[in-house]
């Protein structure tokens, strides 16, 4: 544990935990109001370890690596907000939460493009083999241009992109998707206003229908127990065989065992996973494939984006802390319960 206030830890400020390391200058900004523990060197903690940190503090900014529960937040009994480094919050137990009068906030919109884009870019990547062709160069195997024995693609321009999970990202790829005159299908639990449909001339269709027709499938839906292996076995067999599935979502969103197995035996053509089931966890089934591109969850990592999301972060921590409401507050009845 590293505290950048060591030689004031008597002083009167608020103590909070930043969970994980974050740029020093933001650090730096948060130590004037607040006696921070701050945990630079970035290993993840145990869930005692977790724990303790959190029932010495009254806010706490962490990532998705912490995982808020009951068992967290026991003992924490002056903590009033856990200010969530990133958009997907499947990491809390916004009940429990709730139930101890603990504040929840996450940073939505400030990483929607930076994450389309690299949506778009694995996308791109996983159809025309980019990170395989690399790896075929660096093996010393390409010795000639060849018509038919070169890394043979899939093309994305004029073909059908299918969107699972129509939130800000999935519309935000939809939108880029035009440029490459892509026809646009997507499903998602609520269908679209008209308006919104027609800015990413994107058209609703169920499930099954999207895995039938898409020539590539780009998941984006927040994690949650029904959203659990929205895809699988049985949804893979429905796509074609010359498809793509992108994830960028959260990982168990896709049966990785099954994907891998589909990978395998050529049910679909490529798949490319930022995200993973118990990641940084990747199963080694997938790591012995070829046709699968993998990125270790760097969706919105650009240093503009995080900066912003760590910015946002510290914007709903310190609403908190000052008895007003963070913009991003997730459980906002929790809000009205604390003011009345
Ligand atoms: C998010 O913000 O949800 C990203 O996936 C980082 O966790």
């Amino acid at each position: 544990m590293n505290n950048p206030e060591n030689n004031q830890s008597l002083s009167n400020k608020p103590k909070i935990l930043v969970a994980r390391a974050i740029f020093p200058e933001a650090l730096a900004k948060l130590a004037e109001s607040f006696e921070v523990r701050s945990n630079q060197a970035d290993q993840v903690f145990t869930p005692q370890e977790l724990q303790k940190e959190l029932s010495e503090v009254v806010g706490a900014l962490v990532t998705g690596s912490e995982r808020i529960d009951a068992g967290a937040i026991a003992g924490a009994k002056n903590l009033k907000i856990v200010a969530n480094v990133s958009v997907g919050y499947n990491n809390f137990d916004v009940p429990a939460m709730s139930a101890a009068n603990v504040m929840a906030s996450n940073t939505p919109d400030v990483l929607t493009d930076t994450t389309a884009d690299f949506g778009f870019a694995l996308l791109m990547a996983t159809a025309r083999r980019i990170t395989e062709s690399e790896h075929w160069i660096r093996a010393g195997k390409w010795d000639q241009w060849s018509i038919v024995n070169n890394p043979l693609g899939m093309d994305l321009h004029h073909s059908t992109l299918g969107i699972i999970g129509m939130g800000r990202i999935g519309q935000g790829i939809a939108k880029r998707a035009l440029g490459f005159g892509m026809k646009v299908i997507y499903h998602n639990r609520s269908r679209l206003s008209e308006s919104d449909e027609k800015a990413c001339a994107a058209s609703y269709v169920s499930k099954e229908e999207l895995l039938r027709n898409a020539d590539h499938v780009v998941l984006v839906l927040p994690y949650t127990a029904h959203s659990h292996h929205t895809i699988g076995a049985k949804e893979i067999a429905l796509m074609k065989p010359t498809a793509t599935l992108v994830n960028i979502a959260r990982g168990g969103i896709v049966d990785d065992l099954a994907l891998a197995q589909a990978l395998k035996a050529g049910t679909i053509f490529a798949a490319g996973l930022d995200v993973f089931e118990g990641e940084p966890q990747v199963n080694p089934e997938l790591l012995k494939l070829s046709n699968v591109v993998l990125a270790p969850h760097i969706a919105s990592a650009t240093e503009k984006t995080r900066r912003a999301m760590v910015d946002l972060a510290i914007e709903n921590l310190r609403a908190a802390l000052d008895g007003k409401k963070p913009p991003n507050l997730i459980n906002p009845e929790l809000f009205k319960t604390l003011k009345n």
